[in-house]
């Protein structure tokens, strides 16, 4: 169960130009409880590789297998169901609300899918309470409130479909850095308390080494590394993935460098504080 790629390649094709923008990407994701980052530069073919995990693209070459479901299908077979199983909050998703009211564009995505009234609104106020908007905005107007709150309507309207796994694009993306942390705690929260598989597109190696398990790096459209954090900052490679390393490791490696304080690496900044304690006391 969950998504399975097999040698997926991907060709945009424009009218007088090819682009290979995935090539030879194998990959299996669990339909729960996994916490996986996607890096890699600008281009690498992020947005691509996950455009795939919901069938908003399919592969030129290769197959990939969402939920017992194989793509490419062939022509016409519905494959909307994929969308439920598997929703994807794309970058700045706050320009996709249109409703008149909050709660009404919450339940729009489970009364595509055939819902009730009832039972849409019954899953869009969980979906409203878990990335925390109070009921006394569900009859504002979605753009009458803040671009951080926007962005959780945004997310809450995925969330009501239930999926089984979470594919974000760069959610971060232009937040101030304590709307970044809020919304990595309600990430967080969300894969914790549900089970969820989060899959996560981001830039910041900080929110990659806090919270991510797994680590999936591109590099000009190929899968470079996939694995635990703990081995990719130690890989003997690092520097060819055009990556940076996070925070805590940079201040531990200098340390280590100039004081001699041994290496131990440090995942968030947390621990990198409560490890430097013990060390002095
Ligand atoms: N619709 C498209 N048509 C043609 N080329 C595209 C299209 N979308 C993306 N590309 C190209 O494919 C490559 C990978 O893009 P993308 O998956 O968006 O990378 P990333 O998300 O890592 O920045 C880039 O070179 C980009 O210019
Ligand atoms: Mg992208």
């Amino acid at each position: 169960m969950g998504i399975q790629f097999k040698n997926v390649s991907h060709t945009y094709k424009g009218i007088q130009s090819k682009y290979d923008a995935i090539m030879d990407v194998n990959l299996n994701i669990d339909g729960k409880g996994e916490f996986i980052a996607i890096v890699g530069h600008t281009g690498s073919g992020k947005s691509t590789l996950v455009q795939h995990m919901n069938a908003l693209l399919v592969p030129t070459s290769g197959t990939v297998e969402v939920f017992n479901t194989v793509l490419p299908q062939p022509k016409k077979a519905k494959i909307n169901h994929l969308r439920q199983k598997v929703g994807l909050v794309f970058q700045f998703p706050e320009y996709q609300l249109f409703e008149e009211t909050i709660i009404k564009d919450i339940m729009f995505g489970p009364k595509n899918f055939k819902d009730s009234e009832e039972d849409a609104l019954k899953k869009a106020k969980t979906a409203a309470n878990l990335v925390g908007i109070p009921e006394s905005l569900y009859e504002q107007s979605p753009f009458r409130i803040s671009g951080g709150q926007m962005r959780r309507v945004a997310v809450a309207g995925i969330l009501a479909m239930e999926p089984k796994i979470l594919v974000l694009d760069e959610p971060t993306r232009g937040l101030d850095p304590k709307g970044r942390n809020e919304f990595m705690d309600m990430f967080k929260k969300i894969h914790e308390e549900e089970n969820k598989t989060i899959v996560l597109i981001t830039h910041d190696m900080d929110i990659v080494s806090e919270y991510a398990k797994r680590i999936i790096v591109m590099k000009d459209g190929y899968v470079v590394f996939d694995g635990k954090k703990e081995e990719l900052f130690e890989h003997p490679n690092f520097i060819d993935f055009y990556l940076d390393f996070p925070t805590p490791i940079k201040i531990l490696k200098h340390l280590n460098q100039t004081l001699g304080i041994p290496y131990v690496p440090q995942y968030s900044e947390r621990d990198l504080i409560k490890y430097l304690e013990a060390f002095y006391e």
